[in-house]
């Protein structure tokens, strides 16, 4: 099921935005004309990736810079070790929306956005 996070038109410059679907918190990240969404919790320590650092399609967590694909959730650096989670991304008349398991839906949430 398809969830609804942002109006494309206000999420224009290249930054992350966290959200809430269900208790579950995710990113929406914008670099440059591309759009991904991914788990926000760094399984390294638990942190949350909402001020990570986004570059050439990767999120690196800022406390250990463990890097994230944002394509794969594949773990990039340091090496092999675990994924986080990818979801589905679209806009749809005019709305940035997210795909999610259904069972983890009910209502979300956007409660911070921060520019890199
Ligand atoms: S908590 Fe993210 S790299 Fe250590």
């Amino acid at each position: 099921m398809w969830e609804p996070i942002i109006e494309e038109s206000e999420f224009q410059k290249n930054g992350i935005l966290c959200c809430h679907i269900q208790g579950k918190k995710l990113l929406v990240v914008r670099d440059g004309t591309t759009l991904y969404s991914c788990g926000a919790i760094c399984p390294h320590q638990g942190v949350s990736m909402e001020n990570g650092l986004v570059f050439d399609e990767e999120i690196t967590c800022i406390e250990h810079s463990w890097t994230f694909s944002l394509r794969t959730g594949e773990l990039t650096y340091p090496g092999n070790g675990p994924r986080i989670p990818i979801y589905p991304i679209r806009v749809h008349n005019g709305m940035i929306e997210v795909e999610v398991p259904q069972a983890e839906i009910a209502t979300n949430s956007t409660d911070e956005y921060s520019e890199y």
